[in-house]
Order: C-alpha cells, then structure tokens, then sequence
C-alpha cells in the first residue's frame, strides 16, 4: 500500500516535470517563433475594452506607403471620434456633429514600421479569444497574440489595460484620401487632446 502510493507520487512528480523538459528540449532544437509583419496595407475592425472598461469599435486602417495610421473609434453609445496619424509625426484627433472638435498633436515619431515587433520576446502558446496563439511582448509594451495557423493577429495589448480584439482582417484594403482629409476647424480652433480621452 505504501510502496504503491510512493510509485503513485513519483509518477506524478515525473509528469508535473514533463512540460518543462519538453518546452526545454523545444527551446533547444528550435528557435522561437517570431511575429509576422504587418501588411504594408490593411483594414481590421477591432473590439477594444479600455482601461476604463468602456467599450468601443474601430476600424484601423493601415497604409505604409500612404504614411497614415488610421483609427475610426465607434465609443459605446458615444461619438466618433477620428485619429489620423501621419509618419511625419502629426496626428490629428476630431469628431463630427454639433459638439465637433478636433486636436492636432506633434507626437515627433511616425507610425509603426510593419516590422515593429521585430525584436519581441517570445512567451509560449496560450489559447485566446478561442484561438491558439503565439504570444509575445516587447518593452513591456504590447502583448500581441498570434494565430499559429493563419498568422493573423487575433489580440493585442498595450500596458496599462487596452484591448484589442481583431474581428475582421481585409490585407490590401485601402482607405480612400478623401475620408483622411481634417475638417477646416481643425486649423482654427484646435483644443487639447485630452478633450477626447477624459
Ligand atoms: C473588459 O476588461 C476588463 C478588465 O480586464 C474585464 O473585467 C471585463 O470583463 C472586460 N469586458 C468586456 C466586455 O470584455
Ligand atoms: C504631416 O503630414 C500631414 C499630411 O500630409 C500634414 O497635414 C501635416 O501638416 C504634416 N505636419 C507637419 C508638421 O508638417
């Protein structure tokens, strides 16, 4: 009885350690995954949960050669609130309507290479939104996961407790220049960022 017990704990001493050896010997014979580049141009809608646990949709448009980061924010049962950033640093912050306002910013750096995450450090395989992902962080950041199988992102997030859950994902899509172009108020009477993200 004793004996069988004592084979019984060894046997689940030796499985407990199972998962390290074989994440070890995977560790050694091959290299960690790495994130796959963005698409030079694409359009995602995203779920996102805030910090705040508000809740908005966007629709992120993404053009490298355009040089333009786009993000359309749907705020739950709120405005519209528009982020176009430009590589050369500005971005301008505006919403429609009665209430339309608009922030123009100098953050001094562009938008995301493609290849941002170049450098991220790998964390495993865990299960997300349903999907079976590689994980990373880099800078302690981003989180951003990965499906293993189409290598389309499913998630990411940012320190601090953004969310962003991809929901749809068109490679190739383009935004038409119109959509882009800043309301005039814009160059008249711009008021602070903080504005929009009270
Ligand atoms: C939003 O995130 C918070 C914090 O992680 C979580 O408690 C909450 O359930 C999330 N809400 C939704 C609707 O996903
Ligand atoms: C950056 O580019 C945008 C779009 O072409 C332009 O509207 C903006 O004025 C530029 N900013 C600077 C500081 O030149």
């Amino acid at each position: 009885m004793k004996q069988s017990f004592h084979a019984t704990s060894l046997l689940i001493l030796f499985l407990l350690q199972l998962p390290n050896h074989v994440s070890l010997s995977r560790k050694l014979t091959t290299p960690a995954p790495t994130p796959t580049p963005w698409p030079e141009q694409f359009h995602a809608l995203l779920y996102m949960n805030l910090t705040s646990t508000h809740l908005q949709l966007c629709d992120l448009w993404y053009d490298w050669p355009r040089g333009r980061n786009v993000n359309i924010f749907h705020k739950q049962l709120d405005v519209v609130l528009y982020d176009i950033e430009w590589s050369n640093g500005t971005s301008f912050y505006y919403t429609f309507g009665e209430d339309a306002q608009c922030s123009v910013v100098d953050f001094g750096v562009g938008i995301p290479r493609p290849d941002f995450l170049d450098g991220a450090r790998y964390l495993g395989r865990v299960v997300t939104d349903g999907f079976l992902c590689d994980l990373w962080e880099k800078v302690d950041f981003i989180w951003y996961y990965e499906d293993v199988v189409t290598k389309i992102p499913v998630r990411w997030d940012f320190v601090g407790g953004i969310s962003s859950h991809v929901m749809t994902w068109e490679v190739g899509a383009i935004l038409p220049d119109s959509i882009v172009q800043a309301p005039e108020y814009c160059f008249t009477k711009s008021v602070n960022r903080k504005t929009f993200f009270a």
